[in-house]
């Protein structure tokens, strides 16, 4: 798979840890985070991830920061992206089968890196499953297409 990885300041050894683990297991990774411990704020890796993701420049991204939850918030804001932080591989793995996570997102000052490559590994492997779960996934992108327009009918 073609996966892009962003990350912040906090984050620059597990991404880079995570990149050349994926790496090892024969996925192209495009790192567009900092590579630098100066601080950077996270919307912008979230961003640039998200982007590349709906813009099929990518397959899938994964996103780290201290905690996950800042980088993907940034993420989530862009049309067509879910993507969920997590802590461990059993709700990534149903990220994937059920809402069809197309970015994974998780914190290097929660979890360590065996946990992070099991999150990744299970991540990587599920498979959407759609049928009653398309139905969810739908209302999902219906809020995002028209609660600019519902707020402004209330
Ligand atoms: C940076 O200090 C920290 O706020 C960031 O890495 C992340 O945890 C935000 O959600």
């Amino acid at each position: 798979m073609k996966i892009a990885i962003g990350n912040d300041h906090v984050a620059v050894d597990m991404k880079n840890e995570i990149k050349a683990y994926l790496e090892s297991k024969g996925h192209e990774v495009i790192n567009v985070g900092t590579d630098s411990s100066e601080r950077f704020n996270y919307p912008v890796s979230g961003y640039k991830v998200a982007k590349m993701v709906v813009n099929g420049e990518v397959d899938r991204g994964v996103l780290i920061c201290g905690t996950g939850v800042g980088i993907s918030l940034s993420a989530n804001k862009v049309h067509g992206i879910r993507a969920c932080v997590c802590s461990e591989p059993y709700t990534a793995k149903l990220s994937k089968q059920h809402n069809n996570t197309n970015i994974i997102a998780f914190g290097s000052r929660v979890i360590g890196i065996e946990t992070a490559k099991m999150i990744v590994d299970e991540w990587l492997a599920a498979e959407y499953e759609g049928g009653r779960h398309q139905t969810r996934v739908d209302m999902i992108a219906e809020i995002e297409e028209t609660q600019h327009l519902k707020a402004a009918e209330e």
